[in-house]
């Protein structure tokens, strides 16, 4: 049967307070719900202690955004892996297009993530997709596959079997236009055909201006197995609404 993964990037937003009230809303919807769906919430760093209070017994997960490729020692301002798992998180977001963008990040560097996660027990959410330009200029193909075999090729020697791929096209976060669903469904393939030649059989979620509203044409294809959603993790009704569209395809 088909798994769901969706989960909530909230980027640099909700203070630990709001962070706490938040998901209380959201447990409180989610209670009434027959819910089957994998849930993540991924606050920022210094939130995560706040949600881990609030969801208790609760079966939601937490995931972090980033963290450092070193196990601890002097890189002031930096949180490990063990720090986050430690907090309370499951999950972590790793090599998403801001963090490529903004602070120089590449898919080595990610391949180092990555095996700092696996080996602190943690499923790295690993993103990749391309540019608005990249796609114009029909290299989509290309950039995913140079994102994927790059970073795998640095992992060789460890097991790779417990990760998440988010496949966010740039373009479309934060610009209010999804991939459509033969967007999507394509480059989801191309990924899992990708990933089958490293004998791997990760579930793939997509990213990028996810809504209530388009999440279930996206969550209904074949190779997409959830949603990392941005702007919309940040409102109860459309992320629990896309919680929703996930379930509707398991029940
Ligand atoms: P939006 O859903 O706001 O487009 O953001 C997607 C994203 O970057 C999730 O990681």
């Amino acid at each position: 049967m088909k798994r769901m993964i969706i989960a909530g990037n909230w980027k640099m937003n909700m203070i630990p307070s709001a962070a706490k009230a938040f998901t209380e809303d959201i447990m409180n919807v989610l209670r009434q719900r027959d819910n089957k769906s994998t849930v993540i919430l991924c606050p920022p760093f210094i939130s995560i202690s706040a949600v881990a209070d609030s969801i208790g017994d609760m079966s939601i997960s937490i995931g972090a955004q980033n963290c450092h490729e070193k196990p601890k020692g002097a890189f002031t301002g930096e949180i490990s892996a063990s720090m986050i798992a430690d907090a309370g998180c499951a999950y972590c977001i790793v090599g998403h297009s801001e963090r490529r963008r903004d602070f120089g990040e590449n898919d080595t560097l990610i391949a180092e993530k990555i095996r700092i996660l696996i080996n602190a027990k943690l499923i790295p959410i690993w993103c990749i997709g391309e540019s608005l330009e990249e796609r114009n200029n029909g290299k989509t193909f290309a950039i995913i596959e140079k994102q994927l075999t790059t970073t795998l090729g640095e992992l060789k020697d460890i097991d790779c079997s417990d990760i998440i791929i988010a496949y966010e096209p740039i373009w479309a976060i934060g610009t209010g236009l999804a991939a459509t669903p033969e967007q999507a469904q394509e480059v989801h393939e191309f990924i899992y055909t990708i990933l089958t030649g490293y004998n791997l059989n990760l579930p793939i979620l997509y990213g990028g201006s996810v809504t209530g509203d388009n999440a279930a044409s996206l969550l209904a294809l074949p190779n997409i197995n959830g949603a990392l959603v941005g702007g919309a993790s940040l409102s109860v009704e459309s992320f629990t609404g896309i919680v929703d569209a996930a379930n509707k395809q398991l029940h």
